[in-house]
Formats: structure tokens, sequence, C-alpha cells
């Protein structure tokens, strides 16, 4: 018999979440909207009457305490974390909770106690590893890495006078972001809010990537940061393996914002804004890939899909800013950046039926690598792990 749909209660109903949780939980066949709870009248009201939530609340105690309530989601902005994650706790009820998990890493040590302690199901929302097209290039990536397919044709000029380098295969993976910051909320300049900058609120869903994709343990950190809004950083694992995370903020929505490339052993593997994969070097594996678009006001254009698809859909989009005034029509056919898939993945881990979605120690190593970032760029020098 098919498990009977969880019944949960969203705590935070701002921006990300009713433009994604709120009606992604609504629309799945596996959930209910039960409870929306939020400070604000207005939020609630949308919530009720667009998405359908059957309970509002001004209250997250009261929300969390409802006996009909059987699973949590937490997206307020990161001021408000342990208190709701500690009566989650306390109650035995599962919790998905906005990334990043805390502002302090003292916090983020707390919560992790309180998580381990209760064993209640948890998940964070870096929510990128759930991407069709993110977890189709980790699979093969780490396919490659851990038994290496190599193609026929790499060009072996020295043969058997190679040398022996200890770093032969040993991979990269690189991460370029490019963002606007004339379309961020004001809450992310106000330090009570947002501490660290992007820094920490942007940057653990890279970290969280590259310690997926290397899938080892990381050492040491570099970066180098220009205030808020451009930031580079290196992170060494214990296998010798490199991240790169480039992220600027004086970029441009016109052009795909995030290109994700893992090198080793003699072949690439690249995401490109989650539409399309391509790789090289890798026996066997397909070499472009594209992936269904959220959203897509531009069905006409750009048929081919992938980048090029969504390139002309977006060139499109903007045009249609300059005709109508309103800058959200530049929004077209996103890539689908994994949200709805985290949820319901989220609720096979509690479920019973799969495996942790991104659990507390991911997540909390994510952060202290993001934490390692703001120390080196802040101290000038590199960073071990072990100081964080
Ligand atoms: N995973 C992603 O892709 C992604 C994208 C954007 C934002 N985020 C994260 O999601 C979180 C929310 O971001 P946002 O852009 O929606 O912010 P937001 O300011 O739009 O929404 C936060 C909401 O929380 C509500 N709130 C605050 N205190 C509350 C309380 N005590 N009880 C109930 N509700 C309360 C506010 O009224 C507001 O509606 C942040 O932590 C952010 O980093 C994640």
């Amino acid at each position: 018999m098919a498990d009977a749909p969880l019944n949960f209660a969203v705590v935070g109903c701002g921006a990300l979440a009713r433009a994604q949780h709120i009606p992604n939980l609504a629309a799945s066949d596996r959930c209910v909207l039960h409870t929306c709870c939020d400070l604000s009248d207005a939020a609630l009201a949308e919530c009720r009457d667009v998405h359908g939530a059957k309970h509002l609340s001004r209250d997250w105690r009261e929300a969390l305490r409802n006996p009909e309530v059987q699973a949590i989601c937490l997206a307020t902005t990161e001021r408000l974390r342990l208190p709701v994650i500690q009566l989650a706790a306390e109650l035995g009820k599962p919790i998905y909770v906005e990334k990043p998990l805390a502002t302090e890493l003292a916090e983020a040590y707390e919560i992790q106690r309180v998580v381990h302690a209760s064993g209640i199901p948890f998940c964070v929302g870096h929510n990128r590893r759930n991407s069709p097209a993110m977890i189709d290039a980790q699979r093969i990536f780490r396919q490659h890495m851990e038994s290496p397919r190599p193609c026929p044709w790499r060009w072996d000029r020295e043969g058997a006078d190679r040398p022996p380098l200890p770093e032969d295969g040993v991979a990269q993976f690189c991460c370029r972001i490019n963002d606007d910051w004339y379309s961020w909320k004001s809450w992310v300049f106000d330090p009570t809010q947002a501490p660290h900058g992007p820094m920490l609120f942007e940057m653990t869903h890279f970290t969280d990537l590259c310690n997926w994709f290397l899938a080892a343990e990381p050492v040491e950190v570099m970066a180098m940061d220009s205030g808020m809004l451009n930031h580079a950083v290196i992170i060494r694992y214990a296998t010798g393996e490199l991240a790169t995370i480039s992220l600027c903020a004086n970029g441009t929505f016109g052009y795909p914002k995030e290109l994700y490339e893992a090198m080793g052993n003699g072949g690439i593997v690249v995401v490109d804004h989650m539409c399309e994969i391509r790789t090289a070097g890798i026996a066997d594996a397909p070499g472009r890939r594209t992936y269904p678009f959220l959203r897509d006001r531009h069905p006409a254009l750009g048929q081919e899909g992938g980048i090029a698809g969504w390139l002309a859909k977006k060139r499109a989009a903007c045009a249609d800013v300059v005709r109508t005034g309103n800058p959200l029509d530049q929004f077209t056919a996103e890539p689908d950046k994994g949200h709805a898939h985290a949820l319901d993945r989220f609720v096979d881990q509690i479920q019973g039926h799969g495996p942790e979605v991104c659990g507390i120690d991911a997540a909390v190593l994510a952060t202290r690598v993001a934490f390692a970032a703001i120390r080196a760029a802040a101290e000038h020098r590199p960073v071990l792990l072990e100081e964080i």
C-alpha cells in the first residue's frame, strides 16, 4: 500500500518559500500543504488564496505542536534556526531547513548535536544536489573517478616513458557563479541578519557541491574577496584534489548563472546552468544531454533546448522587459535546480524508501568550509579546516 501523504508546516513563507516550497508541496501528491506560518498577514493570505494552505498561523511553536503536522519546512531567514529545530527534535518531527544552516558555527554545531541526539530525519536545502542535471553529472564523474573509463583517443605522447606523477588523474572541480546584486533584497545587507554576507549564505551551496563531487575530506582553504560582491575560493582536499569557486555579483541575469566543470582521470564533466551537461574523455558517457526547463514562457523559441535553447528564450524574455517595463518578465525557462526533487527525496527518506538527501553532517562540513573561506579572506592567509 502506498504511504499516506505527509502533512507539512512551512515556517517562513517569504520569497523563496512562495516561489518554491509552498507551490511544490501543494502540487505534490505525497505531501499536504497543511499549515503556513509567517508574521506577515499578506504572505499568509497568499498562501491560503493562491496555494490552498489549509491552516494559517503566526506562531511557529503552535504550528509545530499541532498533532496533525507531521513534517516541517523551515524557510525563514537564517536568523531563526536552532529554536525551531530544537522543538522539532523534541516532538520527533522531520525537518527540512533552508541554507545556510546557521549564521554562526557554534549554532551549527549545536544543531548537529540536537539532530544526532534526537535522530529525526533532517535535510538542509542545498537543493542543487537534487537537480536532475547535477545528479547525472555527479554520478558520471564519480564513476569515472572510481572506475576510470578512458577514451581510446587520448594522446599519450610519451607512453611508457611518461614520468609516474603522483597527481596523475587527480581531480579538480571549478564553480563559476555569475550573479547580479541589484536583484538582492535588503536583509542581505543587514549584518544582524546575514553577518557574513554571501561568503556564507551563497557559498554553502557551492562548498557543498565541491564536497559532493570530490567525495573527499576538505583540509585547507584559501580565499580573497572584494567585500560583498566578488569572491574567489580555493579548497584543497586530503586526496590532493582542488576545488575553485569564483563568485561575481556584478554579473548579469542575461547569461547562465552557474557553470560547473569537474575534471580528472583524463575526462571532464560540465554542468551548464543545470539545463545541459557535456562530457569528454569518458568512454560511453553522453557527449551532451539536455534537461527540461521549468516555467518556459517561450516554448516556440530555442527548441534545441540546453544552453543554446535557454539563450534564445532569455534574449526574447529580456526584450519583453523592454516592452512591458516589468523586470520579472526576464525570467523564463528556469533550469531545474532541484527544489521540488529535494522535498520529494526527503519524503522518501522520512518514509524509509530513500537515502539521506543532504544530512546534518554534510551541511556542517559545507558550513565549516565556508567559514574557513571567510577567515582566509579576512586574515589574508590559508586556513586549515582543523582550525575551524
Ligand atoms: N535554496 C535556495 O535556492 C534559496 C534561495 C533563496 C533564499 N534561500 C534561503 O531561504 C531563506 C529565506 O529567504 P527568502 O528570500 O525567502 O527571505 P524572505 O525575507 O523573503 O522570507 C523570510 C520570511 O520569514 C518570515 N519570518 C521571519 N521570522 C519569522 C517567524 N518568527 N515566524 C514565522 N515567519 C517568520 C518573514 O516574515 C518572511 O516572510 C534564507 O535563509 C535564504 O538564505 C534559499
